[in-house]
């Protein structure tokens, strides 16, 4: 007999195999026609009844969101990141191209003060900068690998120094659509970002995280010894 576990890791296997760019395949019109149709369902269909989809992002979530963050959520859908930082985020902006998504998240972030969204496309994001962290679930696979990069870079440019990307995905065992751990780092690193960190959770999914600026502390290995920089260094 199937357990309602079992059956949110069959559903799981299907939507990772199957779903991704499939669906929209880096046509806009269609993608925002297929996510302005599903807006309702979205949460109940996928982050619901997904095994590990809400576990997943509450645990990236809680670990890389601070105190006092400004957040940008590229692709915010239903608003699904954005509940889960009102607490600590001193502003949030949340952007996505269907309006039916973005209905459900203004319901949800009703009471959310420092919440903001805007329909726009991420490949030509009306926004000029300032953002702590940068974050996205399941958007980019949607993009073509052209998009991918340019909007990466565009990305880049709008974080803080010491801004960091927190992006959820799935393993790339799934099917081809998904990145590899590679192409996460390459697509990161050419967009300028400086050190990348990928992690493997609840059997399905992918967190990436990059940083753009990390302070060098050690400037030279000598006989395995750090050298530390520090102001006596100047003089
Ligand atoms: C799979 S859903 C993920 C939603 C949300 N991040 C989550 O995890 O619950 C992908 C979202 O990306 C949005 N999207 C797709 N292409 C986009 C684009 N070019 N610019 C902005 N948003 C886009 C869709 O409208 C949809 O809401």
């Amino acid at each position: 007999m199937l357990t309602l576990s079992d059956l949110k890791h069959i559903w799981g296997r299907v939507v990772f195999r199957y779903a991704g760019r499939n669906i929209s395949a880096g046509n806009a019109t269609r993608s925002r026609r297929f996510y302005n149709l599903i807006g309702k369902l979205y949460d109940w269909l996928y982050a619901d009844h997904i095994y590990g989809y809400r576990q997943a992002a509450l645990y990236m979530m809680d670990r890389y969101i601070e105190s006092g963050d400004s957040v940008l959520d590229i692709g915010c859908g239903t608003g699904l990141l954005m509940e889960m930082a009102q607490d600590r985020a001193r502003m949030m902006v949340g952007v996505d191209l269907s309006l039916g998504m973005l209905k459900q998240a203004r319901n949800k972030l009703n009471h959310c003060e420092q919440a903001y969204l805007i329909a726009s496309d991420c490949r030509m994001l009306p926004l000029r900068g300032g953002f702590d962290k940068i974050v996205s679930s399941f958007m980019f696979v949607i993009l073509s690998q052209d998009d991918q990069k340019k909007v990466v870079n565009n990305l880049a440019s709008l974080l803080n120094e010491n801004g960091s990307f927190v992006f959820l995905s799935a393993r790339d065992e799934f099917s081809p659509e998904w990145l590899t751990n590679d192409q996460w780092r390459s697509l990161c690193l050419q967009a300028g970002m400086a050190k990348v960190e990928i992690q493997d959770v609840y059997d399905y999914y992918r967190i990436v995280v990059a940083q753009k600026c990390v302070i060098p502390h050690v400037v030279e290995e000598k006989s395995g010894k750090n050298l530390v920089a520090s102001d006596s260094d100047h003089t």
